[in-house]
């Protein structure tokens, strides 16, 4: 058993610790927000936070993470209060299909919080370098990001 503290709450699953972080996630808790795409480390679509830092799910090995606060998209936001980077995806359309959507929203959330001097659209993007999105929606991500940023006075 391994004991796994994931959007604040703290959870027992009956794991192999070798197992990567994202098949415990969507497989055993339920949360779905973590997509599961190269399981490579190549497209960002499995992206997380783990003590705030950005880190992809799909490397992670889930015994490795003992006392470690684990945030999915699930716990940024809700429907009703929706986290800013939630809210201005949705304002600015920045979702196609969507599958890459929360790895992007994740890896936003840890660039937000470094809560940098200088924040443009180059080092957003560049930010968002390894977050792949097919759909092409990037320009509009970059926008979602910057409305975000500048809500948070960044
Ligand atoms: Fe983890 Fe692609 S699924 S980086």
């Amino acid at each position: 058993m391994l004991t796994l503290s994931v959007n604040g709450r703290t959870t027992a699953v009956d794991v192999d610790p070798a197992t990567p972080l994202i098949y415990v996630l969507r497989n055993d808790l339920a949360l779905n927000g973590p997509k599961l795409g190269c399981a490579r480390a190549q497209c960002g679509a499995c992206m997380v936070l783990v003590d705030g830092r950005a880190a992809l799910s799909c490397q992670v090995k889930a015994g490795d993470l003992a006392g470690a606060q684990i945030t999915t998209l699930e716990g940024l936001g809700t429907p009703e209060t929706p986290h800013p980077l939630q809210a201005a995806f949705i304002a600015e359309q920045a979702a196609q299909c969507g599958y890459c959507t929360s790895g992007m929203i994740m890896q936003a959330a840890a660039l937000l919080a470094e809560r940098r001097p200088v924040l443009d659209e180059a080092a957003v993007a560049q930010a968002l370098d390894n977050n792949l999105c097919r759909c092409g929606t990037q320009p509009r991500v970059v926008r979602a990001v910057m409305r975000a940023a500048r809500q948070q006075g960044a």
